[in-house]
């Protein structure tokens, strides 16, 4: 089956995608009968990989009991994914979740969260969130003028608040910006542990989160990590801030807490902020913890579990990191090689669109990323349940398809 992009998206992009039919394990099945393997979860999604039936269960079975119910009233599907969150997934303190539909809504309510935080402690000047560069925490408004993505922010400047940014990686550059915009008018600090599509996996060091995290409780400003991308188990901990000296008092989700079966999210806070806001107010959305969602979410949370698999990318990601290093550090079409868990980024030295292409045309899937200092990269980010043999295959393809774009550049 083909399809005329212009048919289907906005946004047709450079590369034409084949239409997906199915998909088992790491793989997505197309209409014309290819088998992709699919390096990347989807959009850093897939943790449990795909044709998980029993997750469509879970899912029927919430719609078949209730089909909407207003989100300020408690259902068991929502209570029930509560308590496993706070009970056996966020860190000691982390006793109040609030649901929404996916990575950019979540990122948003935390900005919400943020402002609403100090207001509850009767700090008006206070509204400024700091975000990074590079950085992507997702399309809303809000969240593109938090963020540092030069793609996703171009022409959209009228529409952007004008929130402080800070460098990823230079600790005294932090303390800088704070000291400068008066820490009087922060209300809260975004991060992503390990910088996902705007940076490819760019790392800052431990010297950083120390910094990061001691400036923002010096003058109580709030500290947020999105863990869209790097939450539920990616790379090989619970939370990717889990590797660092670095103490969030807001933990954004989305992506793996649906396993790519369904748009959930969530934005869970400490006790202290939640009590913060029993004064003021936070207005949900009308699908904020919809049933099939949470049900969903809790049978992905189960596969997690039970198949051990956070633990099995813990032990499987250094050799899986070793393995591109060795394929990829000498590759003249790479610059660095970067990551953690499941977790990857190849910078680039040439376009990554060409590379994602050439892959594709070999039936591997591999995420395209990379905005400002990071030009060009590609993530590798495959489900959990990857074997041995489908790491050969992923990482074989993706040699062959940088050999054939440096081939088509040395021609030209
Ligand atoms: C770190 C991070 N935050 C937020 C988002 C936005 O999530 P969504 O696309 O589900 O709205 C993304 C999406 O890629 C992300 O990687």
């Amino acid at each position: 089956m083909t399809v005329d992009p212009a048919r289907f998206s906005f946004v047709p992009g450079p590369i034409p995608y084949p239409t997906i039919v199915g998909g088992a394990g790491v793989y997505l099945h197309a209409a014309d009968g290819r088998k992709i393997l699919d390096g990347a979860g989807g959009a850093i999604v897939g943790n449990i990989g795909w044709g998980r039936t029993e997750v469509a269960e879970a899912a029927a079975a919430a719609m078949g009991q209730t089909g909407y119910v207003v989100p300020l009233w408690p259902t068991p599907q929502r209570l029930a994914l509560r308590d496993r969150l706070v009970e056996q997934w966020l860190p000691d303190g982390f006793t109040n979740v609030f649901f929404t539909s996916g990575g950019s809504e979540s990122t948003d309510s935390a900005l919400r969260l943020a402002r609403a935080y100090q207001l509850g402690k009767g700090r008006a000047d206070r509204w400024k969130v700091i975000g990074r560069h590079p950085s992507y925490h997702g399309m809303t408004l809000g969240t593109i003028a938090v963020a540092s993505h030069t793609a996703r922010q171009a022409g959209y400047e009228p529409l952007m608040l004008p929130f402080p940014k800070v460098p990823w990686d230079d600790p005294q550059g932090v303390l800088d910006v704070i000291q400068r915009e008066d820490p009087a008018t922060i209300a809260g600090f975004i991060v992503e542990p390990i910088t996902g599509a705007a940076g490819a996996c760019l790392t800052a060091s431990d010297e950083y989160w120390r910094t990061v995290t001691d400036i923002c409780r010096q003058h109580d400003i709030l500290l947020i990590a999105d863990e869209v991308m790097t939450g539920y188990g990616r790379t090989g901990l619970k939370f990717g801030h889990q590797h660092f000296p670095l103490q969030p008092d807001v933990i954004v989700g989305g992506k793996g807490l649906g396993g790519g079966y369904v748009p959930i999210g969530a934005v869970a806070a400490v006790g202290e902020v939640a009590e913060v806001l029993r004064t003021g107010g936070f207005m949900y959305f009308t699908f904020s913890g919809n049933d099939a969602a949470c049900a969903a979410s809790l049978a992905v949370l189960d596969i997690l579990q039970r198949e051990q698999l956070v633990e099995r990318v813990a032990q499987k990601g250094p050799e899986f990191g070793a393995r591109l290093h060795d394929e990829f550090s000498q590759h003249p079409m790479v610059s660095d090689v970067r990551g953690r868990g499941f977790f990857y980024g190849l910078e680039l030295r040439c376009d990554r669109d060409e590379v994602v292409r050439a892959a594709l045309d070999r039936d591997v899937w591999v995420y395209p990323a990379g905005s400002g200092p990071v030009p060009n990269a590609v993530m590798i980010a495959p489900p959990f349940v990857i074997n041995d043999d489908q790491i050969d295959r992923l990482v074989t393809v993706l040699h062959d398809s940088l050999d054939h774009v440096m081939d088509h550049q040395t021609r030209l």
